[in-house]
């Protein structure tokens, strides 16, 4: 979802979503994640603006050709009002370094693995609650690091708004691979290779008001 309205949502329920991500498995179990919740207009003001200084520069060049191709469809451009609209945003760090010391060494392993699971979790969780969300990469992220005054051995991973739909909106209706095309059985068989074609859920379905 990228157009979101400004209709609260409550801490609590933000809260949960993150124990639901850090209840995920991690390479020996070292949880190499950090969730920052932002919800002050300030903060996010400021988000917006460094992500969108990001956002200009890959349009205006940083993306190669291919990529604004792939793009296009989306109607994406470097405008992100929902970095200030949506209640929430949800930025996660991965941890390149285990400073907790009753959780073994300080190395750590699987990172982006693990943090990906994480963030699986978290957004599955976030469409149970009826939210909807958007995986978002301004890249280069660093501008993160410090307005989030993270420590050194952390990276931003994903910045993801949460909220509700803008009145009106719905997810675009993205479609996805048939089943056919992602799966194998054994060495080469496709799956159910006798019967039509069984297409993939186009998309969730869209968040309601749970
Ligand atoms: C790792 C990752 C990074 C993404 N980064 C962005 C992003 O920076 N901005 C954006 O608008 N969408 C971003 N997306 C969203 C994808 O474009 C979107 O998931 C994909 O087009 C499929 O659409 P759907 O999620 O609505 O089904 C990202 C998705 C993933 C998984």
């Amino acid at each position: 979802m990228r157009e979101f309205s400004d209709r609260p949502v409550s801490q609590a329920v933000i809260e949960h979503l993150i124990a639901a991500a850090g209840s995920a498995p991690s390479g020996s179990n070292k949880q190499p994640w950090q969730f920052v919740a932002v919800q002050d207009p300030e903060i996010k003001r400021r988000i917006r603006e460094a992500a969108e200084a990001e956002e200009r520069n890959f349009y205006a060049g940083r993306a190669n050709p291919e990529w604004l191709e792939d793009l296009a469809p989306l109607g994406t451009d470097a405008d992100k009002p929902f970095l200030e609209t949506a209640p929430w945003l949800v930025i996660v760090f991965k941890q390149l370094r285990n400073l907790e010391s009753e959780n073994g060494s300080d190395q750590v392993y699987y990172v982006n693995e693990s943090v990906g699971i994480a963030v699986g979790m978290f957004l599955a969780a976030a469409q149970f609650a009826g939210l909807a969300t958007l995986t978002h990469t301004p890249s280069p992220m660093k501008f993160l690091t410090g307005i989030l005054d993270r420590p050194e051995h952390e990276r931003a991973f994903m910045v993801i708004p949460v909220g509700h739909p803008a009145e009106g909106s719905t997810p675009p209706d993205i479609r996805r691979k048939p089943l056919e095309a992602i799966m194998r059985v054994d060495l080469d068989q496709r799956p159910n290779e006798d019967e039509p074609a069984r297409p993939l859920p186009s998309s969730m379905p869209p968040p309601h008001d749970a």
